[in-house]
């Protein structure tokens, strides 16, 4: 049976009868009929029929996949983009997505035809860049366009195995009933690009503006629609860029792609290690511990700065790990070791802006902690692993051995291991502790 409703273009929400203005927005005339066919069962006879599921397709998704044969992206994706899906791409304004989805662009249009659409810059903006950093020579098509309407149909006709509209927030719809740029015609673009990628098996990638706080800006919603989300991050100082999957339908998420900005565009950093590592020599308050992000460990150092407090309550200024873990290493030492942090100021920070998150770098943060208060630095470049308890005792990690095998590659002399995780062969002096206590010999 049909049943009228009313619903608001703005805000969506649904009314049993008609009125001038919506209450829930304040928009005027902004209020139409709506009619739903719908009863609380189907009325429609028609049966689709099922099949098992894993016999329904014989493609793998990786065999879908489009290769950028650029290993940091590629790892990020979980092995690249796949065909038919929507991607976003966020990040700061000027962070380099759009030299980014260039050079990836260029990259794939050697063996794909791939079309760049960008709504934001003219096309003799992005030649000009493109000669710079690609070259004269180039398969990449490319067409400076806002009208979605247009691009979609053009994708149809086209029929690239990718396509990157940059950026999705500065594109709109001709006939849509929402204004344009507003977060409700943002997710109407979202749904057709996605229908578009499922119908076309085309790649779709987008570029999403982000805001002060740094969230995507406008469409969180569009998050929850497309297949992957992606941020490009950095720091001014650094030229590195992080590429890091938040969401990611067909891999997994903690997985990071490096780049460096230089004046030729992004290049790939597949020894970001050999990056971290190069100012890092033993000094007091400094140790280097290894951090698992996705596959990969990262070799970072940690730095410690303490000193005796003139204040009542001393100063605690901790940047990339967790406030409460240190604080809680700190009281672990003064209980057992008698060392009196809580009259010190404590200043802490991971190398190189990263923000780290894991019990193992206990160990690392009582070293550095210990290593600033004697000033006495550890003798050799050494790595340290190992989860402390409450009581003093040292706990074995999980899966030492792509740490160990990391720390080796990068030519660390010494690595300072909980008791339990010992059994592990390398090549580098392993040294094994099982308490607390042990750590002040390391510092002699
Ligand atoms: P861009 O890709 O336009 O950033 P986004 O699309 O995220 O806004 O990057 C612009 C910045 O990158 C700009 O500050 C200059 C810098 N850049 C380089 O340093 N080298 C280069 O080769 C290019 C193309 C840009
Ligand atoms: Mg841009």
């Amino acid at each position: 049976m049909a049943k009228t409703t009313f619903a608001c273009h703005s805000c969506n929400q649904e009314f049993f009868k008609w009125q001038g203005c919506c209450p829930n927005c304040q928009n005027w005339n902004s209020i139409t009929e709506k009619i739903s066919t719908k009863s609380s069962f189907t009325a429609s006879t028609k049966v689709l029929s099922v099949a098992i599921l894993t016999e329904q397709a014989n493609i793998t998704i990786d065999e879908q996949r489009i290769s950028s044969q650029w290993l940091e992206w590629d790892r990020a994706f979980g092995g690249g983009i796949v065909r038919g899906s929507v991607n976003i791409l966020t990040g700061d304004p000027g962070i380099g997505k759009s030299t980014l989805l260039l050079q990836i662009a260029h990259q794939i249009a050697q063996t794909h035809h791939v079309i760049y659409f960008s709504s934001e810059e003219s096309t003799h903006q992005v030649a000009a860049r493109a000669r710079r950093i690609l070259g004269q020579k180039t398969k990449l098509y490319f067409l400076a366009e806002n009208n979605l309407d247009l691009i979609i149909n053009t994708i149809i006709q086209e029929r690239p195995d990718l396509v990157i509209i940059d950026a999705i927030q500065n594109c709109f719809l001709e006939n849509s009933p929402h204004t344009n740029n507003s977060i409700n015609q943002i997710r109407e673009c979202g749904f057709k690009l996605m229908q578009l990628a499922k119908s076309t098996n085309a790649a779709i990638i987008l570029t999403a503006h982000i805001t002060k706080d740094g969230q995507m800006a406008g469409p969180k919603t569009l998050e929850h629609l497309v297949d992957t989300v992606f941020y490009l991050q950095g720091e001014d100082h650094w030229q590195v860029r992080i590429l890091r999957s938040i969401k990611n339908r067909f891999g997994p998420t903690n997985e990071l792609g490096f780049f460096e900005m230089a004046q030729t565009g992004l290049h790939e950093l597949t020894d970001i290690n050999k990056l971290l590592l190069e100012n890092s020599t033993p000094a007091p308050g400094a140790t280097l511990i290894s951090y698992l992000e996705g596959s990969r460990p990262l070799l970072l150092e940690l730095q410690a700065l303490t000193l005796p407090s003139k204040l009542n309550l001393p100063q605690r200024v901790i940047t990339g790990i967790e406030h409460i873990q240190v604080i809680l290493i700190a009281a672990i030492l003064e209980k057992y070791l008698k060392i009196k942090f809580s009259q010190q100021d404590i200043f802490f920070k991971v190398s190189s802006d990263f923000k780290i998150r894991s019990n193992s770098s206990d160990l690392g943060i009582a070293l550095a902690l210990l290593s600033s208060y004697m000033q006495t630095p550890l003798k050799q470049k050494t790595v340290t692993l190992g989860e402390l308890s409450l009581t003093g005792k040292i706990k074995p990690i999980q899966q030492i051995g792509p740490h160990l095998k990391e720390a080796e590659r990068f030519g660390i002399e010494q690595c300072i291991v909980p008791k339990q995780n010992l059994n592990y062969s390398s090549n580098m002096n392993l040294v094994a502790v099982e308490n607390i206590y042990e750590l002040l010999q390391l510092l002699e």
